[in-house]
């Protein structure tokens, strides 16, 4: 029998120990995208390990990828209940601009209700929580009501690029009923919300090259072509004046919201005001004619540079005609769009937009990921949102995010399982930027939510 009330009671026991363990996980700094970290991703794979052995979690491994490990552990002692995969990725983002940050990223620092530290929100707060609930109905609560895998990964920040060879080569240790996925959020401490869909993300190198070196801008500027000049026309031809992406046929696929989701849409309790807030103060809000802000973020595909790079960017002046010139690009997109249908219309605007007096090339970073649309109807999603509402006091609302998660496609793909998409982040925990953060406050109130989450799927 589950003794929820006994193991909420030792949650609210033990709050300093947990924002202690909290520190001590968000201390590590495991950024999977800088190989001179490689050593930091192993120290908290074993930190991982280490807590699913306390939170009294058995058949714990270390799963060797191509590149950073994924920990996986189980506890599988309640027959004839479901099986539930808890996803996590304990790697975060570079901190860059360090010089923006209060407080170091990676000595966790709690000013007021807020712990402030790489990873606290994204998603290492997420982990812990969901680890923090297991473990406090496994050793106070009378045990866990439905069995449970874990995998933990130490790729998604560079879009899990060796998750999937991973998952097929562990099929069977893998198999399960459903997935449970905390990284994502909910839309203020006092408004739960359920995501019932992600945008999935393809993203590129886009290279143009002029002359075979750089050159002086004086004696050669006006007859060699700048290939900075070259890629910012690219660049800006690729939206028209109405903010639509121009790529050839690239809303072809895209997925109509129907009714019904705009009229739900429409009334989610989130103020542009607010939202202009949570979005660092922009002088004004962009985006393509005829959807709101929620939309775009959402339900409507974007492209974005990421990052430009070309010529002389010091201190003063040098006038210089670059050889080359790069830009990042990214997709944020919708159902029933694909990464490779993406880069086939790139690659075609760029053939046909491209001039002669540049040579140019497209490279693909990563694998990408597709977008994914979950299925309210189910037990599993049911259930948080009852959890939600339960320790929320309000009835959770149903949000798209447009944030992506490459293992919710993979685990459908490979498993054939879906994902309950949750967390407990909120839009201004500054995620990937400087100053991130967890509220602690939602975060034990997150604990509570998967506790009762977990009884439910025992029900
Ligand atoms: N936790 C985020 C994704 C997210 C953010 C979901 C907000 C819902 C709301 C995740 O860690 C992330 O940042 N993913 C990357 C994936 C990419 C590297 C393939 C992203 O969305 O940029
Ligand atoms: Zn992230």
């Amino acid at each position: 029998m589950t003794d929820l009330q006994t193991a909420i009671q030792h949650i609210r026991d033990h709050n300093d120990f947990i924002v202690g363990l909290l520190k001590e996980f968000a201390s590590i700094p495991s950024i999977s995208t800088l190989s001179e970290h490689e050593a930091d991703m192993r120290t908290c794979a074993d930190w991982v390990a280490q807590r699913l052995e306390k939170s009294g979690f058995e058949n714990i491994q270390i799963l060797e990828t191509a590149r950073h490990p994924s920990v996986y552990a189980d506890w599988l002692h309640a027959p004839g209940k479901p099986t539930v995969l808890l996803y996590g990725h304990f790697d975060v983002q570079p901190v860059d601009p360090i010089d923006e940050w209060n407080s170091d990223p990676f000595t966790p620092e709690q000013r007021g209700e807020n712990l402030y530290a790489r990873g606290a929100s994204d998603m290492k707060g997420q982990v812990l929580a969901s680890l923090m609930a297991l473990a406090a109905l496994h050793h106070h609560g009378g045990g866990i009501p439905v069995n449970i895998k874990v995998l933990i990964e130490g790729e998604e920040e560079i879009g899990s690029p060796n998750l999937g060879t991973l998952m097929e080569a562990h099929k069977e240790l893998l198999a399960c009923d459903v997935a449970l996925n905390p990284d994502a959020g909910i839309i203020s401490p006092t408004q739960p919300s359920v995501t019932y869909g992600l945008r999935g993300l393809a993203y590129f190198e886009l290279w143009v090259h002029g002359a075979e070196s750089d050159l002086h801008s004086g004696i050669y500027g006006g007859a060699v072509h700048n290939p900075a000049q070259v890629l910012a026309d690219l660049v800006s031809g690729m939206h028209d004046a109405d903010g639509r992406i121009t790529l050839p046929g690239y809303y072809d696929k895209v997925r109509t919201l129907p009714d019904e989701e705009r009229e739900a849409i429409a009334k989610l309790p989130l103020s542009e005001a607010e939202f202009m807030r949570n979005a660092a103060n922009p002088p004004a809000l962009f985006g393509e004619k005829g959807y709101s802000f929620l939309e775009h973020t959402g339900a409507r595909p974007t492209l974005e540079v990421n990052g430009l790079y070309s010529g002389f960017i010091g201190e003063g002046a040098k006038t210089v005609l670059p050889a080359k010139a790069m830009a990042k690009i990214s997709m944020r997109l919708v159902p029933y769009q694909d990464p490779e249908l993406v880069e086939a219309q790139l690659r075609q605007y760029l053939e046909e937009n491209a001039p002669n007096t540049v040579t140019w090339e497209l490279k693909l970073i990563g694998h990408g990921a597709p977008a994914v649309l979950v299925d309210r109807h189910t037990k599993p999603v049911q259930s948080i949102s009852t959890a939600l509402e339960t320790t929320f006091g309000v009835e959770p609302v149903f949000k798209l995010e447009g944030g992506s998660i490459p293992v919710v496609g993979l685990m459908q793909e490979i498993l054939g399982v879906q994902s309950v998409i949750t967390g407990f982040g909120l839009p201004d925990d500054g995620l990937h930027g400087p100053n991130e953060k967890i509220h602690l406050p939602t975060f034990f109130r997150g604990i509570e939510t998967l506790m009762h989450f977990f009884v439910l799927m025992g029900e």
